[in-house]
């Protein structure tokens, strides 16, 4: 690979790592010499981290169990890794939740709160600490998960929209207060991904309709023009891309990764 596109010997950390989509961009990057630093709320994010380890033991990293909404916790991560590496090259701030919250009349205020604080404040952390680092190195790139349902309104889904929406215009601001620092900052939106996450999703809608997961599973993929989720490397390829030579000219955009799904 010549180095227009490379990525090798970069360094990034990638929040919501210990399963999904996650844990398949930092096993993408890891595959392509990228040292990764995973950082999830489960315990189970230092066996993902292992796994990748043991399958590509050139490259070197840790992982960490915090939660992205505690402000404290993404600085330390963001310390650490800069302690380890001197650098930070990567910032994929993909951690995000849902929540069944019902129609905005029953969404409870607790609700809102524990959406904003994961699906935005942890986002803002992470890239608000990634920011002085990367302004000080005068290089790298801030990609953060955002989603069709931040772009579009989804009924039943008001404030993951509204925290996915955050998302968006906050990536759009940082691109241009980043951009003298030669800093690119983007989110990518998938559309239906391959998932603990959505496959809950598909469990309660199939339950609803009186069919089966598999038959749910059909119905979707029916919608997908490529007719197959989203994986993890999916969204790694446009990481990866965005991070080398070749994609720092793309900066505060809102990336479709979604198979064609749909083209807002
Ligand atoms: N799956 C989809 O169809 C889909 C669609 C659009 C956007 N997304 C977004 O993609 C991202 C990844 O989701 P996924 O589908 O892999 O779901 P997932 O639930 O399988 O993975 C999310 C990961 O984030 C972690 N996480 C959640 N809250 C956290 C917190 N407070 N602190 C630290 N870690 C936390 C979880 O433990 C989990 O490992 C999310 O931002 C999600 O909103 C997913």
């Amino acid at each position: 690979m010549t180095e227009f596109r490379s990525v090798k010997g970069k360094v990034a950390i990638v929040t919501g790592s210990a399963r999904g989509i996650g844990k398949g961009i930092a096993e993408t990057l890891a595959s392509e010499g990228v040292n990764v630093v995973m950082a999830d709320k489960l315990p189970l994010v230092k066996e993902s981290f292992d796994e990748i380890k043991e399958k590509y033991p050139e490259i070197d990293g840790f992982a960490v169990e915090l939660d992205v909404s505690d402000e404290a916790a993404i600085k330390d991560l963001v310390e650490k890794t800069v302690e380890k590496f001197g650098k930070l090259d990567i910032m994929a701030n993909n951690a995000g939740m849902h929540l069944e919250t019902g129609n905005v009349w029953e969404t409870e205020e607790a609700q809102i709160d524990k959406i904003i604080g994961v699906n935005f404040k942890g986002i803002f952390f992470g890239c608000k600490y990634a920011a002085k680092q990367m302004m000080k190195q005068k290089s790298g790139s801030i990609v953060n998960t955002g989603s069709f349902f931040g772009k579009v309104g989804h009924a039943g889904s008001a404030t993951y929209g509204a925290s996915k929406g955050a998302v968006h215009t906050m990536t759009q601001a940082l691109a241009l207060e980043m951009a003298p620092y030669n800093v690119n900052v983007n989110a990518l939106c998938p559309g239906l991904a391959a998932s603990e996450m959505h496959w809950a999703f598909v469990e309660a809608d199939a339950k609803e309709r009186g069919i089966t997961f598999d038959e749910m599973k059909e119905v979707e993929l029916n919608e997908i023009p490529l007719h197959r989720y989203g994986y993890g490397h999916d969204y790694a390829g446009a990481i990866m891309w965005l991070a080398s030579q070749s994609g720092s000219y793309c900066t505060g955009q809102l990336i479709n990764i979604n198979g064609g799904l749909d083209f807002t």
